[in-house]
């Protein structure tokens, strides 16, 4: 049974499964280089299939899990698809009015006829671009997200949560997963929308709502949150047993209200570590009553909320929390793949690695070197001389193998550099575009975390996407203060010896040559640009980025040469 997963809403992708095995996962932003691409996924289908070694004629279902409910008229007229109308805001009348609608037709039972008839428009579209037998699945948004949690992390039994800004009607739900099986034990109305909080607060700040919410998360570190502010937000947000508030009136206001007003009496971090602690304190104490009401306390999240690293690393130091999951591409980027693990019924596995998108041969990558006017430095082992690159403060892109499904560059399209000389920070900053607030994130052989790291037990699979904070000891901070925030936190990825050797060598042989025990691992792409797919993609990054080194595979070029 071949199932093809497809997510058609901001942030498309696509995701192959053949007899419950991930054959490939991938994201449309990264062939049409728009960051979080909302077009039909054709490329990323065809990218799928192609890494998967599958055949259109030969998928027999394709799953759809829904972003923002299916809507026939929004499919019919791309123009009106909630990416494009999203683009006047968080404030914007419309999305607020589009909340509205999704939740009314799911209370009306609407949502069921739409279903209907947008999976017959999806059907006929498949059936024309050669998927003769495909039969054509819609799932709930999440539900995907759900089994995109519950299907990639290793227990059994496990509490699943997803929390989102809105998807088919819906804002929150709590599931339990048992010997393969998903049980939905609640779900909240959309008009909680939890997420737009967070979203407004980006917007008010001056950052891009849906895109810069990480920057929020950065900047409030920078100051305590005032308690006047933390009871003034708490109107927004805060948990209401069994979920969160539902305040539908704010959908309506502008940034001129009264609410948005008052923020201005204070300062930007201020504001941002407020936000930051009241959508923590909601979402901590929501975790916490789902743990004690089911009594499961393997815990795995999903949905946009979770890409929150700070608010993941609150809810794992929860004392009811055992163990924390936290999806590694937690937005509606993972519907995908939710909707393909969850119609094959694949059972939970720890998936560590999340390689899965396409990778490209050695002649390939010779024919754009050769194109590019590129030659490898020749008679040397990459690896090593990154290494000794590294070590001399110089910054070294490193492509490598199969791109990673997710919203981090887990190494395999990752920019590498020596994390304790603040004067090669400033200048990859300047090079990257990179705002100056926000902290570069540590990537190190999984050996050393110990002695690095604290509390990072209760989330050994998160560690290794980059999903969850933790405290840093005093020896990462003596020895690479360039990954570590302002608060004494850092958001590490741990490389596993038999995972990724190439990679884990070539941090250890950093480590030999400096005594630095971890490298800065920031994203491999130009500013504002989704991170690079191809080869040819890597060479214009590295080129316009202007960085020292460029590994693709297991050659290496210098642009000094
Ligand atoms: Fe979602």
């Amino acid at each position: 049974m071949i199932i093809l997963g497809v997510a058609d809403n901001h942030d498309a992708g696509a995701a192959l499964v053949q007899d419950g095995q991930l054959l490939a996962a991938c994201s449309q932003e990264r062939f049409d280089r728009k960051k979080g691409s909302g077009a039909f996924p054709w490329a990323a289908i065809d990218a799928a299939l192609d890494t998967g070694g599958v055949k259109a004629r030969d998928v027999d279902r394709v799953v759809f899990g829904t972003a923002f409910t299916p809507s026939t008229l929004l499919r019919r007229f791309p123009a009106l698809h909630h990416n494009r109308k999203a683009e006047g805001g968080q404030f914007d009348p419309l999305l607020s009015a589009y909340i509205a609608y999704q939740v009314a037709l799911r209370r009306t039972g609407l949502h069921a006829v739409e279903v209907e008839a947008s999976q017959r428009l999806l059907a006929h579209r498949l059936q024309e671009r050669g998927f003769p037998k495909a039969q054509v699945v819609m799932m709930d948004h999440h539900e995907a997200h759900a089994h995109a949690a519950y299907r990639a992390q290793p227990h059994s039994t496990a509490l699943i949560l997803t929390v989102d800004a809105m998807g088919d009607g819906l804002s929150a739900t709590a599931w339990v997963g048992q010997v393969g099986q998903l049980n939905r034990h609640w779900a909240q109305s959309g008009l909680a929308a939890v997420n737009t909080f967070y979203s407004r607060i980006t917007e008010w700040l001056g950052f891009t709502a849906l895109r810069h919410e990480g920057k929020v998360t950065g900047l409030a570190a920078y100051a305590e949150p005032p308690p006047e502010l933390l009871e003034h937000m708490a109107e927004r947000l805060r948990f209401v047993s069994p979920g969160f508030n539902r305040l539908s009136p704010f959908l309506v206001e502008t940034k001129d209200s009264p609410f948005y007003r008052a923020l201005g009496e204070f300062r930007r971090e201020e504001v941002a570590a407020a936000a930051q602690r009241t959508l923590e304190d909601a979402v901590t104490a929501f975790v916490a009553y789902w743990v004690e009401r089911t009594g499961v306390a393997d815990v795995a999240v999903a949905g946009g909320a979770f890409a929150n690293v700070k608010l993941n690393q609150r809810i794992a130091a929860l004392p009811q929390v055992r163990s924390l999951f936290v999806t590694p591409h937690m937005g509606d980027g993972g519907l995908a793949l939710g909707a393909a693990l969850g119609a094959a019924g694949a059972p939970p596995e720890a998936r560590v690695r999340l390689d899965w998108g396409p990778r490209y041969t050695k002649s390939q990558i010779s024919r754009e070197l050769h194109i590019a006017r590129l030659t490898a430095v020749s008679g040397v082992d990459a690896v090593e001389h990154a290494a000794s690159l590294l070590a001399r403060g110089k910054t070294v892109a490193r492509f490598a193998g199969g791109m990673e499904f997710g919203p981090r560059a887990l190494g395999n399209r990752s920019i590498l550099v020596r994390p304790d000389l603040p004067e090669v920070n400033d200048r990859l900053n300047g090079q990257l575009k990179r705002t100056e607030f926000m902290p570069f994130a540590p990537i190190c052989a999984a050996e050393n975390a110990p002695r690095l790291f604290v509390g990072l037990e209760k989330t050994p699979l998160s560690a290794r996407h980059m999903t969850v904070c933790c405290d840093c000891t005093e020896e990462l901070r003596r020895l690479a203060p360039g990954v570590v925030h302002v608060d004494g936190t850092a958001r590490p990825q741990l490389v596993d010896a038999n995972e990724s050797p190439r990679l884990h060598r070539l941090l250890r042989r950093f480590e030999e040559l400096t005594g630095v025990p971890a490298l800065i691992n920031t994203s491999f792409n130009m500013h504002e640009e989704p991170i690079v797919c191809s080869p040819f993609d890597a060479i214009r990054a590295w080129r316009a980025a202007k960085l020292d080194a460029l590994m693709l595979d297991d050659v290496i070029v210098e642009r000094d040469r």
